[in-house]
């Protein structure tokens, strides 16, 4: 491992699925605009979480960083080997080096195998042990992620939802990643076992110096969990930075929004009456100017008319509003 460069740097990562529809006369682009130029830096060790709305691209981002989705263009960085076009000898190496951890724990296994089997089968798969010494392997893994490992007999329908989860966590930290993206790994889950999944997955990152994208749309988790924030909307971070910094002062009207809906965070606080003013927009046609600028309460016209630009403050404090320029970079008297 390389410590002077990121473990990921993601430059310009745009993921657009194609699609059209023929009518009888016109023939109309569908072109699903899922991502559109996202950069992202990540340090060993860090945990960066990903929020914004449902169909915002987070998903996407994880998928095509771990190049289990397509990718349009863009470079995608790992340990400073380029893997946005990489040899199929470095695909399989992004394999042993990074791990998913799926939304849905029931989904992300094989119903017909024992938790044992699911998880021996990634060590077989990648190689990480002699069949001698699976068992025993298994057995830890299963210790790791708190599970009582008489259940390496049981079969999946036979367990709960969180019990499902540690399996799929075990199963992730079987290939000994450094990298591992979870995607809504807890929304599943009830409250109380949220909170058991999330112990777990900060004693674990402590104890294997993971590094992690926590991919998630609950801001209060995000909050406890995460060093770094970005904040996605259709397909482009609006705000990225310090957790603290974002939550405390946020300067994204986006992020300002999605923040003043939280009742955790300031009890004190009312919600809007409506939040953001309806659905975002289609992925299919981007409005111009600002993504944003439909649903903005403080859209102004040239919000429409101009490109965004992305500001980024020296604690590494990032917003794409022409607006939060004053409160980034404070304006000289
Ligand atoms: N394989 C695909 N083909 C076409 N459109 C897709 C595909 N995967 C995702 N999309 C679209 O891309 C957009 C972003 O989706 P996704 O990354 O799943 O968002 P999120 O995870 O933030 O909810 C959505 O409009 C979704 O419908
Ligand atoms: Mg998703």
């Amino acid at each position: 491992m390389n410590s002077s460069v990121p473990l990921l740097e993601v430059n310009d990562l745009v993921v657009h699925f194609a699609g059209s529809t023929m009518g009888l006369f016109n023939r109309s682009d569908q072109t699903v605009k899922a991502l559109n130029s996202v950069s992202m830096t990540i340090r060993s060790g860090e945990t960066l979480g990903l929020v914004g709305e449902s169909g915002s691209g987070k998903s996407t981002f994880g998928r095509a960083i771990l190049r289990l989705g397509e990718l349009t263009s863009g470079s995608v960085l790992f340990d400073g080997v380029e893997v946005a076009n990489g040899t199929s000898g470095d695909i399989a190496w992004l394999r042993r080096e990074t791990a998913m951890v799926f939304q849905d724990p029931y989904g992300a296994l094989n119903p017909r195998m024992t938790v044992g089997d699911a998880i021996a089968e990634v060590l077989t798969v990648h190689n990480k042990i002699p069949t001698a010494k699976l068992n025993e392997r298994v057995q830890e893994l299963l210790a790791l992620v708190g599970m009582d490992t008489e259940l390496a007999s049981r079969r999946p329908a036979d367990l709960s939802g969180g019990q499902c989860q540690r399996v799929g966590i075990a199963r992730a930290l079987a290939i000994e990643p450094r990298l591992i993206v979870a995607d809504e790994c807890v929304a599943a889950l009830d409250v109380s076992i949220q909170g058991q999944i999330i112990n777990l997955l900060i004693e674990l990152r402590e104890k294997m110096k993971l590094s992690m994208i926590f991919i998630a749309h609950d801001l209060a988790i995000v909050r406890r969990l995460c060093d770094r924030v970005a904040v996605m909307y259709l397909g482009r971070i609006v705000e990225e930075g310090p957790t603290d910094r974002v939550f405390n002062a946020p300067c994204h009207p986006y992020t300002q929004s999605l923040i003043s809906a939280i009742p955790e965070i300031d009890p004190d606080k009312p919600l809007p009456e409506q939040l953001l003013g309806g659905e975002p927009p289609s992925p299919i046609s981007l409005p111009n100017g600002c993504a944003f600028h439909p649903r903005c309460p403080i859209a102004q016209d040239k919000c429409r008319d101009s490109p965004v630009p992305a500001l980024r403050g020296e604690d590494g404090h990032l917003s794409a509003c022409i607006f939060s320029s004053e409160s980034i970079f404070p304006q000289p008297t």
